[in-house]
């Protein structure tokens, strides 16, 4: 039962991770094939961690690939872990093992972030390879997917780091508190422009952030998944029961 919180914003709660995750696959589907309807193509930046990981294979199962316009569909990543592209932490590593391995899509259309020189150099070359896809047109993605960590974390933008939200760049280098790994990571600035942004959130650990993040002020400092409010586009909320177990409503 959807639960509006804005006029932009839709929760809807799942009783499983696998009832969330077709869901997930889903809104894939229909946000491709609206904007291959629309535009003759396609711009998604995948969350990465382990959250979207179901609706990533279920989306490379017949049922659902059969139904996406792969040749026409890029993918890009919301965030990277500053690893090389064959290892366990990579978020592109992971996307190509549950999904992009197993779909039609050309390879010149998977847009990772290359982590292979150094952070600053990662962040002008994924700088370019939006600009490069997205110009002169402004730079919209039609699906963002979003997790959330336990500290109120999305993509990499985590608490403490320093405050995009007045940046005018679109990707920056951070660093996850307590990790030794550097972070690569889309700005607010560019997620907030896309048609659709949609958080998956499962898991009980998930619950006291997902509280603080939906319903009490702004502290985006310290939450900075509430640096996420779309100029046009529309939010989603994907949860499980035990995630928005502290929810009001
Ligand atoms: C990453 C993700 C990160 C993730 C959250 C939730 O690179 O790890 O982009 O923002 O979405 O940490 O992770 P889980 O889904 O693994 O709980």
């Amino acid at each position: 039962r959807p639960r509006l919180i804005t006029d932009t914003a839709m929760v809807q709660v799942f009783p499983s991770l696998e009832s969330l995750s077709e869901a997930a696959a889903a809104l894939f589907v229909s946000c491709a094939q609206k904007a291959v309807q629309a535009n003759d193509r396609c711009s998604v930046a995948l969350a990465g961690g382990n959250t979207p990981s179901r609706a990533y294979s279920l989306l490379a199962a017949p049922a659902y690939r059969n139904q996406v316009p792969w040749e026409k569909l890029h993918i890009f990543w919301g965030d990277e872990r500053f690893v090389l592209p064959d290892h366990p932490m990579s978020n592109y590593r992971a996307a190509r093992e549950t999904l992009l391995d197993h779909v039609p899509i050309p390879p010149a259309n998977i847009h990772p972030i290359l982590c292979t020189a150094t952070p600053s150099q990662t962040v002008a070359s994924y700088e370019q390879a939006l600009h490069t896809y997205f110009a002169p047109a402004p730079m919209r993605f039609d699906l963002v997917l979003l997790g959330l960590g336990a500290d109120g974390h999305t993509a990499s933008l985590f608490p403490g780091n320093p405050d995009f939200s007045s940046s005018p760049a679109s990707v920056a280098a951070t660093t996850k508190p307590g990790d030794a790994v550097s972070r690569i990571t889309l700005t607010p600035r560019v997620l907030n422009h896309a048609a659709t942004l949609a958080f998956l959130v499962a898991g009980a650990d998930k619950a006291p952030a997902l509280k603080q993040v939906i319903e009490e002020p702004a502290l985006p400092a310290r939450l900075p998944a509430q640096l996420i409010q779309p100029a046009t586009g529309e939010i989603l909320w994907f949860l499980d029961q035990p995630a928005a177990a502290l929810l009001r409503t």
